[in-house]
């Protein structure tokens, strides 16, 4: 039943429908065309179109994904913006260490995530280190 249909479509209602189709023998043709005729080529044009993507689609440069390039994997992503800010005062240790490779689980403090970050990609991030001067 569904072969019958679909083979129908193809030799009786297709031909049929490109037999009516409006299409001038020349280029000029085209331009002379009016909206409605031009309407009733969009299905075909429409068509075309696809088929002609969808050929030349895999030859096409592929986008870099997104993914690749972000730096915050996880950290806060329902903010527009990572942003902490701490008070000089407020550091108790002689060494406080901030991460800068966005892979602390404790971030913004270092967890040394970055020593197995850097080991992964051969990339060589580390902490920032404020120290305090002990007077
Ligand atoms: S964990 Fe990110 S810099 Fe150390």
């Amino acid at each position: 039943m569904v072969l019958e249909t679909i083979a129908k479509i193809i030799k009786v209602q297709l031909p049929a429908y490109l037999k009516r189709l409006p299409l001038p023998e020349t280029i000029g043709g085209f331009v002379r065309l009016t909206v409605s005729e031009w309407l009733r080529l969009l299905p075909l044009l429409g068509i075309l179109a696809l088929l002609g993507y969808l050929t030349i689609r895999p030859f096409l440069p592929k986008k870099k994904k997104q993914r690749d390039s972000l730096i915050n994997l996880k950290i806060q992503k329902e903010n527009p913006k990572v942003v902490n800010e701490i008070d000089i005062e407020d550091l108790n240790s002689a060494n406080v260490c901030y991460c800068r490779c966005w892979r602390s689980k404790t971030f913004p403090v270092c967890d040394k995530s970055h020593l197995k970050h850097n080991e992964l990609t051969g990339d060589n991030v580390g902490p920032l280190i404020l120290k305090k001067k002990i007077l």
